[in-house]
């Protein structure tokens, strides 16, 4: 789907159908009023007669309006003006462009971003409507051989601004919601992608094709390098899996050569059976998500680089399957990581903080300004924050703070949970440094004290998005989140956001 930004008045549109907004209670928005005026008070009657209340999720298409140009209008409902936040904008963006995905209309142009959000400026609504539209329209259908085809689907969205000044400040927004979509999707392709498809060496082979198309630097590290290197946690759980593991490097340079990096890492457990601490069978093919944080960090990568952000980045991704072939880790085995500290593994289904331990460490010789890792780490987060929001722990708390507000910006939020000592005692190896799991309380906050061990030399944060990155039930896919969030971050970061 192609956008624009024109400003200009509802009526004079000459496209297949122009889209407006009534709130609950049939009050008429600015530009549903031009319409209705031009109009001789058509619309206004029809609203009257109680064809459309304006309850939010309802619609209304209009054919031969007269007085406008164009050929149809769709009313589309706000719910109550005064309860009218950044998640009913969205609902309102999400409905007109699936009704206008059904209707014969090629092209539309859409006042809704006209609507006052409080606190939200030109260019949030611009970069949400965009963000939101190709949301809404996202297919994953490469493995179906009837397509699900939509038989007129819309091709181009112009996007209505009130005055001309905001002009400038929205078609930046424009960029940046667009680089944030298409980050988004990639995110969503490769989550929804089979665990037979995409393994380590098909996402280290997409990275590579990304680095080469976007100009970035990419290097991949091999079992044998990372045996060299010591990374023993990581490998101890690729031991049960014939796939070989990989540590994806990424790199992308946007800012002064001296300035120090920002690095993310995801992940890349292509899928996660649980080792010879098997899971249980039901729903366990939703385990080929286990590499979305992967996902996450490498969209997150592709949006900053199509915003050309004036920041340094890198991204980590250990990738590795869990399975509980015969060479696999067992619980007891006691394993040296990559930073020296030795880890009694207890249940081998607590793997993503084994690969990630040892990323972290790995981190450390790019001398970063800032670490986040995004995981989908627990099962206990599912429980404690469902499908909203993700969990946020970090050693620093202002970097707790700009995340939460990045999150808040780009409605896709997290939440912070403590790393108190209290809880590192839940850790304690008779054997070794430390266990791999903490035990049944408190389960997303003893993940992230293991991880905060091998985090001390950096700033760092670290993202569980085991509720946030998939949906289950009957349009289950993955979401592309957290990319909205860390490309706000880095957005506010690069001094871009107003
Ligand atoms: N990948 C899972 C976490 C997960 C579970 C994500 C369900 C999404 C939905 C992770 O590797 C895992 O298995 N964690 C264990 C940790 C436990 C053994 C300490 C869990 O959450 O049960
Ligand atoms: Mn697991
Ligand atoms: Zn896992």
């Amino acid at each position: 789907m192609e956008f624009s930004i024109k400003s200009g008045s509802p009526e004079k549109q000459r496209s297949a159908c122009v889209v407006v907004g009534v709130f609950e209670s049939r009050k008429l928005t600015l530009p549903a009023e031009l319409l209705d005026k031009a109009a001789g008070g058509a619309i206004g009657d029809i609203v009257r007669r109680g064809d459309m209340d304006g309850k939010s999720g309802t619609t209304l298409l209009l054919h031969n309006v007269p007085g406008t140009l164009c050929d149809r209008v769709l009313l589309v409902g706000l719910g109550k003006e005064k309860d009218f936040r950044e998640k009913e904008f969205g609902q309102a963006i999400r409905t007109a462009v699936k009704t206008l995905n059904e209707t014969g209309a090629f092209d539309a142009s859409i006042f809704l971003t006209e609507l006052a959000v409080k606190k939200r400026d030109i260019a949030w609504r611009i970069r949400q409507t965009v963000i939101v539209a190709r949301d809404a329209t996202y297919r994953f259908e490469q493995f179906k051989s009837k397509k699900n085809e939509v038989r007129r689907p819309l091709r181009k969205l112009t996007l209505g601004v009130e005055r001309r000044n905001e002009l400038a400040q929205a078609e930046q927004a424009l960029v940046q919601g667009l680089a944030i979509a298409e980050g988004m999707a990639l995110a969503k392709d490769l989550g929804n992608l089979p665990p037979n498809v995409c393994n380590p060496t098909y996402l280290a082979t997409r990275a590579q094709t990304l680095a080469a198309e976007l100009g970035l630097h990419c290097e991949i590290l091999e079992r044998a390098d990372m045996e060299k290197l010591g990374m023993n946690a990581l490998l101890s759980v690729a031991n049960g899996t014939h796939q070989p593991p990989k540590l994806i490097v990424l790199g992308y340079q946007g800012g002064r050569s001296n300035e120090k990096p920002l690095v993310l890492v995801g992940k890349g457990i292509t899928f996660d059976s649980g080792g010879v601490s098997l899971k249980p069978a039901a729903d366990m093919d939703e385990m080929k998500y286990d590499m979305c944080g992967a996902a996450s960090v490498l969209g997150t990568l592709v949006a900053a680089a199509l915003m050309k952000l004036p920041l340094n980045l890198k991204v980590l991704i250990p990738a590795t399957e869990n399975m509980p072939g015969g060479n696999a880790t067992r619980p007891g085995d006691i394993v040296a990581s990559l930073s020296g500290q030795t880890i009694e593994i207890l249940n081998t289904d607590a793997e993503g903080r084994l690969i990630l331990c040892d990323a972290l460490s790995y981190a450390e010789r790019f001398d970063p300004d800032t670490v986040i890792d995004v995981a989908t780490l627990t099962g206990a987060c599912v429980v404690a924050l469902g499908s909203v929001a993700s969990g946020l722990f970090a050693n620093k708390d202002s970097l707790a703070r700009d995340l939460l507000e990045a999150g808040d910006e780009a409605h896709d939020r997290a939440w912070h949970l403590p790393l108190w000592d209290d809880y590192q005692e839940l850790l304690k190896s008779p054997f070794a440094d430390m266990t791999n799991t903490g035990g049944r309380w408190a389960g997303p906050v003893t993940a992230a004290c293991f991880l905060s061990r091998f985090a001390k030399k950096f700033d760092w944060a670290h993202l569980d998005i085991a509720g946030t990155a998939w949906k289950s039930g009957a349009d289950k896919g993955a979401t592309g989140r957290p990319v909205p969030l860390l490309a706000h971050y880095l957005l506010q970061r690069a001094g871009q956001l107003n």
